[in-house]
């Protein structure tokens, strides 16, 4: 009955649209209270009252959201508009940037961050979410790796879905759920260089193993919206890529929902070289499967000549205005278009204890312990402390790149963390660093020092690529300074991208990378560098030994010249070793396990059948441990060359203090299916390596045959 009554009255709303009309709805254009891109919206009040933008990004709050609405009611047509938003991780409360939250490797976890996002951003007027961002990258360069999940397609996959799960709740018309839209569709991480922005050139079949399936995992968890990437594909913008947006999005992969370019990537496509003018980049999209002109304007300006014309279908349009007027029904818009406009429910809502708690939480499970010699951490809340660095001081760069409404006044850094965990028992001093000579003092009075440097918030993000990923070279002289003191020295480092951290490396005991954490950050922060907590985030993009190896990735495929230190002529570096410095899956926490071999239940698997992989894991220390135990497998012959590892489950244990246990994993066909030559899902029989261990360079092999049907 509901169904019903959308269609008929869809189609009777459809029936009273000019082509002006509908050209509105496809227009999406931005308000003032946030700037992301090249251009803005001039009149946008006026396009608004005449029906000329369908939906507003940039703009929030009750009273702004309520001001715009109330002018798209009073339009010829009166169709409410939705507002979008880039609540990339977190709305008011702050949580750890993606990259970030995704090293805690727990999926309820970062699903819980979204639906709490989804709730602040709701109560603020908001529909929609510019988020999952769920571009793979491999190079550390691009300053949007602080965006995405890393490097990994499988766990992407999973964190991408968790993610869309988040957002949109069980149903969009609830208050407390917002449209997801996955980005950057397809393949933005991979721009040559890593330079922002730059041409992708790549294979299909890099494209169906790395670099697909995480668009599709948040696809196939329900995703309305998809946003088209910059980038051109095959020498086609995607914006203008039927292939990618119709083809394999809509056909292949089934998408229902609608796909949004990125900001002005319509007209961009003169830029690109493959339109001439508006009108001509206008076709290119809409035959291409575009539905909504976020930015461009050359929707509103030239579908009505195009139909005029019959250089596009009015069937092409219609269908495009379609599913965006679906959508604004799916939200209740219809019914209610002031339901999020509500100041009281803000109030209520906004940094609410327990999301603040959550944030926490978050920001605990994100830190990365790289390095511990000699148990340096934790640090005990006693004696003189001195922590040094701008950063330590910042809540601003805690908060990290895209800070939707954000505010540093409540965002907790790191020294005011760690005053607050320490500054009770111990004496905390601070210096900028600005200055070498009082730092240096500083540290020789200090018993411990607690150094923080990295990146500013600036210098990751959007058009932020980086050629070096050092720290700056007054960073590294303040290191050097503070080092010299002789003091126990435990380096903190903040960034929104993996790292070159080989000198730090080789001259710090302790080196905890604690990327942005959001709101909560400083004091999660504190709670691990004095043991409250025990880190347990594992890396999900590698840190290169330089930044000559990347792009680089622990799922590489085998050369025909694997490495070899002793023979010239194997695939290596002269002057770098092949792996990371801290590879993909690494993570240290307060007293390790031990492990041991690894067992198959049967050197055998039947077709559709199962092998289950085990490790014993010892925990010799005199409290509870927790480790996430990773599982990676290895095809070693098949009709296409397989990478040498790559992720294909993972289970996170807390061991009691002396306690030994089994862990189990169970491989089904599933987990040995990749594309083949046809890029056609298959699963080959022949031998397999499963490994597991506590990162993908530290792992214990065993091996097992999957039978192929007549044997
Ligand atoms: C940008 C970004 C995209 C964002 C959009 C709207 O340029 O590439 O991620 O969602 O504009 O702000």
């Amino acid at each position: 009955m509901a169904e019903m009554s959308k269609d008929i009255f869809l189609n009777e709303l459809l029936g009273r649209m000019t082509a002006a009309d509908k050209a509105g709805q496809l227009n999406l254009l931005a308000g003032t209270m946030d700037a992301t891109g090249m251009k803005n919206t001039g009149d946008l009040e006026a396009k608004i009252l005449s029906g000329q933008c369908g939906a507003v990004l940039n703009v929030y709050t009750p009273a702004a959201t309520r001001a715009l609405q109330e002018l798209a009611l009073a339009s010829p047509l009166g169709i409410p508009l939705i507002f979008g938003y880039d609540v990339i991780h977190g709305h008011r409360t702050i949580f750890p940037i993606p990259l970030a939250l995704a090293c805690s490797w727990n999926l309820e976890l970062i699903e819980s961050c979204a639906r709490a996002a989804a709730a602040e951003a709701a109560a603020d007027g908001l529909h929609w979410v510019y988020s999952p961002m769920v571009d793979i990258s491999l190079d550390p360069r691009w300053g949007r790796v602080a965006e995405g999940a890393g490097e990994d397609p499988w766990l992407g996959a999973k964190i991408a879905a968790a993610m869309v799960r988040g957002y949109q709740g069980a149903d969009l018309a609830d208050l407390t759920s917002v449209l997801a839209c996955v980005k950057h569709f397809a393949l933005y991480g991979a721009p040559m260089g890593g330079r922002d922005y730059n041409t992708v050139d790549m294979s299909r079949r890099a494209m169906e193993e790395t670099y697909f399936p995480p668009y599709r995992a948040a696809i196939d968890a329900g995703a309305q919206t998809v946003m088209t990437s910059f980038n051109e594909i095959d020498g086609i913008p995607a914006s203008g890529n039927r292939w990618l947006l119709t083809d394999l999005l809509r056909v292949e992969w089934g998408f229902q929902g609608w796909i949004v370019t990125d900001y002005t990537s319509i007209s961009e496509m003169i830029n690109h070289g493959t339109a001439a003018t508006d009108t001509e980049a206008a076709q290119q999209a809409l035959e291409a499967g575009v539905d909504m002109d976020m930015m461009s304007e050359a929707f509103l300006t030239s579908l009505p000549e195009l139909l005029e014309n019959q250089q596009v279908t009015m069937e092409q349009v219609d269908a495009a205005v379609l599913r965006v007027l679906a959508t604004k029904w799916d939200l209740g818009l219809f019914r209610d278009a002031f339901a999020r406009c509500d100041d009281a429910r803000a109030a209520a809502i906004f940094q609410h204890p327990a999301t603040r708690q959550l944030a926490c939480e978050a920001a605990r499970e994100a830190m990365v312990l790289l390095k511990n010699e000699g148990q340096l951490l934790p640090l005990d809340k006693q004696g003189s402390i001195a922590v040094i660095g701008t950063l330590a001081d910042s809540g601003r760069d805690m908060l990290g790149c895209w800070i939707a409404a954000g505010d540093e006044a409540v965002a907790v850094s790191g020294l005011a963390g760690i005053r607050e965990i320490a500054g009770a028992m111990a004496t905390v001093v601070f210096a900028t660093g600005d200055d070498l000579t009082e730092a240096g003092r500083l540290a020789s009075e200090a018993d411990h020092v607690i150094l923080v440097l990295g990146e500013t918030w600036e210098m990751y993000g959007e058009a932020a690529s980086r050629t070096t990923i050092r720290l700056s070279s007054h960073q590294r002289k303040l290191a050097k300074r503070v080092l010299k003191s002789g003091k126990p020295c435990v380096l903190v480092t903040l960034s929104g991208r993996p790292l070159e951290l080989t000198w730090e490396d080789s001259k710090f005991p302790a080196i905890l990378h604690a990327w942005a954490l959001g709101s909560e950050g400083g004091r999660a922060l504190a709670e691990i560098i004095f043991g409250e907590a025990a880190p347990i985030g594992k890396l999900t993009m590698g840190f290169p030994r330089s930044v000559g190896q990347v792009p680089m990735t622990y799922r590489e495929k085998p050369t025909g010249r694997p490495f070899d230190a002793a023979a010239k002529y194997s695939s290596k570096y002269l002057d770098a070793g092949n792996e990371a410095l801290y590879p993909f899956g690494h993570g240290l926490t307060y007293g390790n396990c031990d492990y041991g071999p690894v067992t198959v239940s049967s050197a055998a698997m039947l077709p559709g059948g199962s092998v289950t992989v085990s490790a014993g894991i010892t925990n010799p220390n005199p409290h509870p441990v927790t480790e996430t135990l990773q599982l990676y497998l290895r095809d070693l012959v098949a009709s296409v060359s397989r990478p040498v590892k790559e992720l294909r489950a993972y289970q996170r244990v807390t061991l009691a203090a002396g306690e030994t246990r089994i862990v189990s994993f169970e491989i089904t066909d599933a987990d040995l299916t990749f594309p083949g030559r046809d890029f056609k899902p298959v699963v080959e029989p022949g031998d397999f390596e499963a490994m597991i261990g506590p990162s993908s360079a530290d792992l214990r092999a065993v091996r097992f045959t999957r039978l192929g049907d007549a044997e």
